[in-house]
């Protein structure tokens, strides 16, 4: 039996509930047939994410799983069983086998961000789809060369710069974008205020020359965005930021942390664009908010998880117009499975354009170009933190021998 595409329904389709319905009579309820075979290089926070969401979204299944740390293995293993009682996950011995394993189509890389560039040059060899999280190296330099890889790619090589598919994003996008509803942007700000950076294996997120500084580790994420909304190349970036709060006396092995938890950071675009992001993770909670001045108008745009019992709306998104066109205030959002699935439900709607661009569909997912340059200003902010002067984006790329 046949469905249209309007008529999905995952939350019923998996329920218990409808457990006893034979397959033949499974119409609104049936799931897409999975066409795709994915294995999965890292199973730490992010890899049980990614396992979840490809069996969740259901047009592809895991096969197998590659991880040195024999608890992430075994956490991985329990996420599937979950998923996926009735099949049995591969769990291979090398990266290599992971990558070359002709049953399997696409390839999931979701490691400690100082291993991507070693590991994206095993997994480009085998020919196979590629997600590959953000950020996508540690360094320009590295960047530059993964970005070159991914351009003269054959298959899919998406980068895992999901936040642009959190629904107050979504819409964001849609307005200022594609409906112009503020007119042509001038300013863009963005905030983020959380808690500090979780425990990892290794710990390697408390180092920045493995996880590339804060800046290149958490805030490529809005680094993209503000390369998406600005529809320009960033010219240069000023930044101060310190270690006001978190593992100031935090070591590992012998190994003192040295990330930053503030920073303000300020990048003016080619065509004129202001934009501003401004750091905080030592607050409790997850907020984030994007403020567009436009010539027409102002958008804003925020999502809160403070922990909190009452119930309040998690997101908020206005547009005012003023005597233009009509203002409007909403509170996006995605059905709450969807959303409780990961990151506010953006890593499924990642997942889809994964598959999407796999069969050939046209879709806005991150490209490695585009995740080269959430690199360049998330490195520019880091370098003028520690200078104290503006660093120029072309001076930048030269002293990296980089021509763009
Ligand atoms: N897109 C997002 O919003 C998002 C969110 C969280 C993490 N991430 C990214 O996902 C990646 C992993 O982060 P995490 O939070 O899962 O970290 P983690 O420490 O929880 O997990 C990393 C896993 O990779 C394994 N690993 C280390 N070296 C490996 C190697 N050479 N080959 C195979 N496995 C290896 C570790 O044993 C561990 O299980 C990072 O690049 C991070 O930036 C992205």
């Amino acid at each position: 039996m046949t469905k249209s595409k309007e008529l999905r329904s995952r939350f019923f389709a998996r329920s218990p509930y409808f457990s006893y319905l034979p397959d033949r009579d499974r119409y609104i309820l049936s799931l897409d047939q999975s066409r795709h075979k994915f294995n999965v290089i890292g199973t730490g926070m992010n890899g049980q994410e990614h396992i979840r969401i490809t069996l969740l979204e259901g047009r592809a299944t895991i096969h197998g799983i590659f991880d040195p740390n024999p608890s992430s293995v075994e956490r991985a293993r329990q996420v599937y069983a979950q998923y996926a009682p009735q099949a049995s996950l591969v769990v291979y011995d090398s990266l290599e086998q992971a990558c070359h394993d002709p049953e399997v189509d696409g390839l999931i890389v979701c490691t400690p961000n100082y291993t991507h560039y070693e590991i994206v040059k095993t997994a480009i060899s085998s020919g196979k789809h590629i997600l590959l999280e953000k950020p996508m190296a540690t360094t320009v330099q590295d960047a530059y060369e993964i970005n070159g890889l991914a351009r003269q790619y054959e298959a899919t090589f998406q980068v895992g710069l999901q936040y642009r598919y959190k629904s107050i994003y979504v819409e964001a996008i849609y307005e200022a974008l594609e409906r112009k509803s503020i007119g042509n942007i001038k300013t863009i700000s963005i905030l983020e205020h959380r808690i500090p950076f979780m425990d990892k294996v290794n710990q390697w997120n408390k180092f920045s020359k493995y996880s590339g500084g804060t800046l290149v580790e958490k805030c490529c994420h809005y680094f993209d965005l503000f390369n998406l909304f600005a529809q320009a190349r960033p010219v240069s970036v000023f930044a101060t930021g310190s270690r006001a709060v978190n593992f100031l006396d935090f070591a590992y092995g012998d190994e003192k942390s040295d990330i930053i938890d503030i920073a303000l950071v300020t990048v003016i675009y080619e065509n004129g664009i202001r934009a501003s992001f401004n750091l905080c993770m030592f607050a409790p909670m997850f907020y984030e908010e994007l403020v567009l001045c436009g010539d027409e108008g102002r958008l804003k745009a925020s999502e809160n998880r403070d922990f909190l019992p009452e119930p309040r709306p998690k997101t908020h998104l206005e547009i005012m117009c003023g005597e233009k066109r009509p203002s409007r205030t909403t509170t996006p959002a995605y059905p709450a499975f969807l959303e409780e699935a990961g990151h506010s439900g953006s890593t499924y709607f990642e997942h889809v354009n994964f598959v999407d661009n796999i069969e050939g569909q046209e879709t806005n997912s991150a490209t490695a170009e585009e995740g080269f340059w959430s690199i360049v200003v998330g490195v520019a902010a880091e370098e003028s933190i520690k200078t104290g002067r503006l660093v120029n984006i072309n001076e930048l790329l030269d002293e990296n021998g980089i021509k763009f």
